[in-house]
């Protein structure tokens, strides 16, 4: 069987002050109808089982906002690298022979998944190899990771290497050179995830080796937050990549809403409940909550306001969000 795993455990901090530890970035309505969660789970109806894969904080808000999932809940929120071993431990123990495929709940989608999906479920299946989607990318990004192509097999390429968000300068070679973005989506039979992720030297070691021993406490406890991307992908040698051919993004700052939502004649570009009125502004980008925004003589900036936070920030400079949270954060 198909089981998909929807991750649901993070927070989205570039998108403060719509995320929030309260309200995170999945659990959003952006630039569609019902929250980004909502509409993921539902893009994965074709799998025989969905489970929703979350951190103990955002449990009770993520059943309520998909009550018909079945709702994971890891011991302790470290990143999707614990999440996704966690989760592929109990779906071996639940079904013969599944095929995991991994999804995240914070991106904005259009057109046919499905076959796409069902394609790559369907190499790891066959080839035992760990299956990435990718997708051609139309600039530098550097809030993606990259992925190497190797040899073409038809259905999949074999991956050369796998590249976690490189800076500006590494990312331009990468799109030049014919790589493509990570879509965040995975697909593994748990044979191959646990060889990949299970090796001694690798940081998901001591978690798998207490999930053998049945205490998933004492191995969340004994590891550290990292990704699947560093944890797994950035390590295995038998990784394969299917192209994804619908439109993608992972709407991961304050910009990304620019190339989802229509602009006005300003180029402004206006999310959430909040009005705008621009004199002499250009090419702004408003989000909010109930609010109404003036913008007068200033371009390219991106104006947030939700609850009693507001924050500006030239667009060019929104990955630069992740800082600020940090420090937001660091505080307390
Ligand atoms: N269950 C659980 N637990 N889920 C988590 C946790 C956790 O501790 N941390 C994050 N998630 C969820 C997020 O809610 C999101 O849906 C998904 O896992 C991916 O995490 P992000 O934090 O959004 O990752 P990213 O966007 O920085 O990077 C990943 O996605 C990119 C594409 O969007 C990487 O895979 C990149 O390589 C990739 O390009
Ligand atoms: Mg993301």
């Amino acid at each position: 069987p198909l089981v998909a795993v929807v991750l649901a455990g993070g927070v989205g901090s570039r998108l403060y002050p719509a995320s929030r530890r309260h309200r995170p970035k999945q659990l959003l309505a952006l630039g569609g109808e019902g929250t980004l969660l909502e509409r993921t789970v539902a893009r994965a109806d074709f799998a025989d089982e969905v489970v929703v894969s979350t951190r103990p904080a955002f449990a009770d808000a993520v059943r309520e906002a998909v009550p018909e999932a079945s709702v994971l809940v890891e011991p302790a929120g470290k990143d999707t690298g614990p999440a996704l071993a966690y989760a592929t431990h109990r779906i071996a123990e639940r079904f013969d022979d599944p095929v995991v495929l991994a999804l995240p709940s914070d991106h904005h989608v259009e057109g046919e998944f499905e076959p796409t999906a069902q394609r790559g479920a369907r190499v790891a299946a066959r080839t035992g190899s760990l299956v990435t989607f990718g997708v051609d990318p139309d600039r530098p990004d550097t809030g993606y990771g990259y992925v190497e192509p190797g040899p073409d097999r038809g259905a999949y390429a074999e991956v050369a290497a796998f590249h976690e968000k490189p800076d500006a300068e590494t990312a331009r070679r990468y799109v030049e050179a014919g790589y493509y973005w990570n879509a965040g989506i995975f697909a593994w039979t748990p044979a191959a995830f646990r060889e990949a992720a299970g090796a001694a030297d690798a940081p998901l070691s001591p978690l798998i080796d207490a999930l053998d021993r049945g205490d998933p406490e004492a191995g969340f406890a004994a590891v550290d937050p990292v990704s699947v991307d560093y944890a797994v992908f950035e390590r295995a040698t038998d990784v394969a990549v299917v192209p994804l051919d619908i439109a993608w993004d992972d709407l991961g700052s304050w910009d990304a809403l620019r190339r989802i939502l229509p602009a006005d004649g300003d180029g402004t570009v206006v999310a959430g409940d909040a009005s705008v009125r621009a004199v002499d502004a250009t090419n702004n980008v408003v989000a909010g909550d109930d609010v109404h925004v003036s913008l007068v003589g200033v371009d390219d900036l991106a104006v947030v306001a939700y609850d009693d936070r507001i924050l500006v920030v030239p667009t060019a400079a929104a990955q630069r969000v992740r800082e600020l949270v940090a420090e937001l954060d660091a505080e307390g």
